[in-house]
């Protein structure tokens, strides 16, 4: 619904001009919340009408709010609450919300930069194909006879086509039968560890690693348990050592192909050891390959799960929240097949099935080469953001820090010189209007604390990318 209903109640005080009297209550409905910025205001026509007051009235009205800045008129659209009012923080229930700036804050600090922890650029996003896409979707024949539910593991379309995409991309050798949808890779995650662990039993997970995995492994009951990592990705060696120490790991969570939050790709050797030690002791493996199609350099690396035997018992996750936007609940998990049958079952029991329409949508997306492209167009843009971030930060920032380019994903790790304390840093970037996540936040094990940050670098143009290192050095601690 649009916010132009509004209604606006004219409170009157008949020692002033009407106009004065109708600005004063819209600036009060702006300092109550109701009135946001960017909201649109009733023409004058119809806010004169509905006040039974002249047109003209209105007019003076709006005029005098745009001349003291809490409205802005624009040329054919109407006229619109400033953008750039300072959030008032306030609510009709509960205490009030801390505004995170005060109401003389820069208008940097307003709207913050974010260096995401690797979002896609959703701006990017082949709109015009996916809206066409779902509007076949929502109006074929065969949607409008499906008046039940369909199948709990995805529309049939998305997970032919899913698998194809998987066989081409990843060398898996699937079919539509050993998929499951699910409502991005998080549902996933949390639908494997309720399939593999019993109440009280331990995921290994990386450390650093992602802190929503350990939330969704938690939420189904299990322990979690820090795998540390390297320069190289997991260590195997230590690995080996906390198995030996806790009997009741059964399960291992990774994420091999750019490790999160380091952005390290696991080399042969250690995937090779890492399916091994899986396989000798039984573990559960859960490969998490959340952004696989952002490849910059070197040869393609394949999944465990392409390397898997028969009987491994390995889930390999993903999703397309990188690959379009994570708006988009999409995920999908394949793997041993009685594990799978299992999620199956877990799924059914929270939601019954996915989004079928937007679940058809993608699969055309898929079968007609519209994803592809986009992949290819937005890696290509990722690459020189990536490269553009590099040189900023080298730039500007100096010997504070050290990174390695990474190969592929949407991120950087820049680490912290060991004098500056990243989580000061980060803070003080906040104060400035810049959002970032630190090393700190992404320990399992919070005595080892990580002095790094996770640079996300695809959703921020070449200006914003600029502004965001400048912002970072303006910030740095002394
Ligand atoms: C490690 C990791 N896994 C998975 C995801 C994707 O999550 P979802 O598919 O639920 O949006 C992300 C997104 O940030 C991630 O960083």
């Amino acid at each position: 619904m649009g916010r132009s209903a509004v209604v606006i109640e004219l409170i009157e005080d008949s020692s002033k001009a009407l106009f004065i009297n109708l600005a004063g209550s819209i600036i009060r409905e702006i300092e109550r919340g109701r009135l946001k910025p960017g909201d649109r205001l009733p023409g004058t026509r119809a806010l004169a009408q509905s006040l039974g007051v002249h047109r003209n009235t209105i007019d003076a009205a709006y005029q005098e709010l745009i001349l003291q800045g809490w409205l802005v008129a624009e040329a054919s659209r109407g006229t619109f609450v400033a953008r750039d009012l300072p959030d008032l923080g306030v609510r009709t229930w509960g205490p009030p919300r801390k505004s995170q700036t005060s109401p003389l804050a820069s208008r940097a600090a307003l709207t913050p930069l974010r260096f995401s922890d690797g979002a896609p650029d959703a701006r990017l996003m082949p709109g015009v194909e996916l809206a066409r896409a779902f509007r076949r979707a929502v109006s074929a024949a065969g949607l409008k006879r499906l008046t039940g539910y369909g199948d709990p593991r995805g529309a049939p379309p998305l997970r032919s086509a899913l698998a194809r995409y998987l066989e081409a991309e990843r060398g898996l050798t699937i079919d539509a039968d050993d998929l499951l949808v699910t409502r991005g890779s998080q549902m996933a995650l949390f639908l494997v560890a309720g399939a593999a662990l019993q109440p009280g039993e331990a995921i290994a997970v990386e450390d650093p690693g992602y802190p929503l995995a350990w939330k969704a492994f938690r939420a189904a009951g299990a322990r979690v348990v820090s795998a540390p990592v390297d320069a190289q990705g997991l260590d195997i060696d230590r690995f080996e050592q906390l198995l030996d120490q806790e009997p009741g790991v059964r399960a291992v969570y990774v994420t091999p192909h750019h490790q999160y939050p380091t952005t390290v790709t696991l080399g042969a050797g250690r995937r090779l050891r890492l399916l091994e030690i899986a396989r000798r002791r039984g573990l559960i493996l859960v490969e998490d390959d959340y952004d696989h199609e952002y490849r910059f350099e070197g040869r393609p690396v394949l999944p465990l799960a392409a390397r898997a035997q028969a009987d491994d018992r390995v889930v390999h996750i993903g999703s397309v929240s990188k690959l379009l936007a994570p708006a988009l609940r999409i995920g999908y998990a394949t793997g041993h097949t009685d594990l799978l049958a299992r999620m199956t079952d877990l799924r059914e029991a929270i939601d019954r099935q996915g989004d079928i329409p937007l679940e058809h949508a993608l699969a055309k997306l898929i079968d007609e080469g519209d994803l592809g492209r986009h992949a290819r167009k937005a890696r290509k843009i990722y690459e020189h953001r990536r490269d553009l971030l590099a040189a900023e930060i080298t730039a500007q920032l100096g010997d504070a820090v050290a990174f390695d380019s990474p190969a592929g994903g949407l991120a950087l790790w820049l680490k912290v010189a060991p004098s500056i304390d990243a989580a000061a840093w980060a803070e003080a970037a906040e104060r400035a209007g810049l959002l970032l996540s630190h090393g700190g936040q992404l320990r399992l094990d919070q005595s080892r604390p990580a002095n790094a940050f996770r640079l996300g670098f695809a959703s921020l143009d070449d200006a914003e990318l600029r502004r965001a290192v400048k912002l970072l050095r303006a910030a740095r601690p002394a």
